[in-house]
């Protein structure tokens, strides 16, 4: 008896989402550069739950509601009127442990929120810092998945798609992948894995462009390292919580 394989699909821009189901699928919420990598770094460290919210106003007023840390950017820099931006090297432990996290950013929480507003009700968040959990995640379920790749206002970027690769190539004997974004993304990874910062930098990629413009390689080279925050962010009542 022949068991068929759950389909996976990669949309490789938050404009592209409408093209595929995510209310029966395992939504993943791709930013590499930054929001995701910080979503692990911080419940990784400790952080009680993230809670991602669309807007900078919205962000204030339940940080002030909730005494929770207000943090995000708006085009790669702190947003004004909130407390901290969106680097992972903000949130230590000594910084973030038992505490809450309300995070807005450009546009991998504006993603999240434009999933759920589709209907998608699992949804985790990926980045390299926390591959394996995410892979692992997705082969134990057994069942659809979306990868969505925030990118950047629409367009598409290298750091998303090469993160997609990475996971396509772990886990894609247990899928049928009948997507051609999919295969272009597992290419354009198997071509970069050797040195990931390199190669986006070898391309000027344009986050890394304008990241690089404001002093912060290292946050850039930090979110393209594998596993130092393996954690499962996994979307419950309006929280990112690690289970
Ligand atoms: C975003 O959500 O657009 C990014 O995380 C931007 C950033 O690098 O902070």
């Amino acid at each position: 008896m022949t068991t068929s394989k759950p389909p996976l699909y990669t949309a490789l821009s938050p404009a592209l989402l409408h093209l595929y189901d995510v209310n029966h699928a395992i939504v993943v919420i791709i930013d590499v550069l930054r929001a995701t990598s910080t979503i692990a770094t911080a419940l990784y460290n400790g952080a009680k739950c993230v809670i991602p919210v669309d807007c900078v106003a919205k962000c204030i007023e339940l940080g002030r509601q909730i005494d929770g840390i207000t943090a995000g950017e708006r085009d790669g820099m702190i947003a004004e009127g909130l407390q901290h931006g969106n680097s992972p090297f903000e949130y230590s432990k000594e910084f973030v442990n038992g505490k809450t996290l309300v995070l807005t950013t450009t546009n991998g929480t504006k993603l999240l929120h434009m999933a759920l507003d589709r209907g998608a009700d699992r949804i985790i968040t990926g980045s390299f810092p926390n591959l394996s959990a995410v892979c692992h995640y997705l082969t134990s379920q057994n069942q659809p998945v979306v990868l969505g790749c925030a990118a950047w206002k629409d367009r598409i970027n290298l750091e998303d798609l090469l993160f997609c690769g990475a996971v396509i190539h772990q886990v894609k004997r247990q899928f049928s992948i009948n997507c051609d974004s999919s295969q272009i993304a597992e290419t354009v990874y198997l071509d970069a894995k050797k040195d990931l910062f390199e190669f986006i930098k070898g391309k000027n990629a344009s986050h890394y462009h304008r990241l690089e413009g404001f002093g912060l390689e290292k946050d850039i080279r930090y979110c393209l390292t594998t596993d130092v925050a393996d954690v499962l962010p996994v979307y419950e009542n309006g929280k990112l919580i690690v289970i």
